[in-house]
C-alpha cells in the first residue's frame, strides 16, 4: 500500500495555497512551450489527482497517460476527469515508475513526459535509475522530460542546515528534513501541509520523500540512457498571484 492511499482527493488542497500557485506558475512557465505542435503525445508520472494530468490537456496535448502507484489518488483523478472537457484524451494506468514499464502502444511513444513530484520518491540513486529507466522506455527520441522535485545543490546537509522550515510553512507547505541517507545521498524529509483557512474541511496532510544530492540526478539520467541536453531551471517567484498565508 501507497502512503498515498490515505491522502487521496485531501491532496488537492495543496494546489489552493501560495506554494501550490508557485508551482502551479512555475510548471507552466516551463512545459507549456513544448504542447505546442499540432500532435504531443505525454505521459504523466505519478499524477496524483489529475490536476496537471488535465492541465496538461488544456494547454495543448493531444493525449495525455496518466500513471500512478496509488489507487486512491488514481481514483481522485478518475472522478476529475469524469466532467472534464478532456476527458476523452486521456486514458488513467495504476504503474509503478520503480518498475521501468512501456506504456504507450510502443516503446518511445511520448513526445512529452511530466514528473510533478515523482523523482523525489527515489530513496536511492538505484531507484533513481530505475525512475529515468521508465523515462527513457517511453520518451520519443527528440522528446522532453519536464520534472519538478527538490532544490538541486550538492550538499544537501548544508541546504538542510540552512533551510527556513517556518517561512515555507507561510506558503502552506512545511519541509522537515529528517534522517540523513547511506552515503550523504541526501535526506528523508517530511512534508507537512497545512491547509489555508478558506479550504473547508481542510486537513492537516503528512507525507515523506527524498531529497538526493543533484550529482545522483544527472547521473542516473545518463545512466538510464538519457543523453541529450539536462537543464535545472530556478523557481520563479515574480508571479504576482504569490502571496503569503
Ligand atoms: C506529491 S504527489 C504529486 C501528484 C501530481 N503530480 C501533482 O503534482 O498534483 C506524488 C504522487 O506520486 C505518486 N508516486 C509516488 N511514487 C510513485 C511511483 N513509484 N510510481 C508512480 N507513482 C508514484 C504518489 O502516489 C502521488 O500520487
Amino acid at each position: 500500500m501507497s502512503q498515498y492511499d490515505n491522502i487521496g482527493v485531501k491532496y488537492d488542497a495543496v494546489k489552493s495555497t501560495p506554494w501550490g500557485r508557485l508551482e502551479l506558475f512555475n510548471f507552466k512557465k516551463h512545459v507549456q512551450p513544448f504542447l505546442s505542435k499540432p500532435q504531443t503525445n505525454v505521459l504523466d508520472l505519478g499524477c496524483g489527482t489529475g490536476f496537471y494530468t488535465e492541465l496538461l490537456a488544456e494547454w495543448g496535448a493531444t493525449t495525455v497517460t496518466a500513471v500512478d502507484v496509488s489507487t486512491a489518488m488514481l481514483v481522485g483523478a478518475k472522478a476529475r476527469l469524469r466532467n472534464s472537457r478532456y476527458t476523452s484524451q486521456v486514458e488513467f494506468v495504476q504503474g509503478d515508475g520503480l518498475k521501468p514499464t512501456v506504456y504507450g502502444p510502443k516503446p518511445q511513444s511520448y513526445d512529452l513526459i511530466a514528473g510533478v513530484w515523482f523523482l523525489n520518491y527515489a530513496k536511492d540513486f538505484k531507484e533513481l535509475v530505475c525512475m529515468f529507466s521508465t523515462i527513457r522506455k517511453n520518451l520519443k527520441p527528440g522528446g522532453v522530460f519536464v520534472g519538478v522535485c527538490m532544490h538541486p545543490v550538492e550538499d544537501v546537509y548544508n541546504f538542510v542546515v540552512h533551510h527556513n522550515s517556518k517561512v515555507w510553512a507561510m506558503t502552506g507547505l512545511e519541509d522537515i528534513y529528517q534522517d540523513r541517507l547511506p552515503g550523504d545521498a541526501g535526506f528523508v524529509f517530511k512534508a507537512v501541509f497545512h491547509p489555508p483557512k478558506s479550504v473547508k474541511f481542510g486537513q492537516t496532510i503528512e507525507f515523506e520523500a527524498y531529497h538526493l544530492k543533484k550529482s545522483l540526478y544527472e547521473a542516473a539520467a545518463r545512466l538510464a540512457g538519457l543523453q541529450s541536453k539536462l537543464e535545472w531551471q530556478h523557481c520563479d517567484f515574480s508571479d504576482t498571484n504569490f502571496r503569503y498565508l
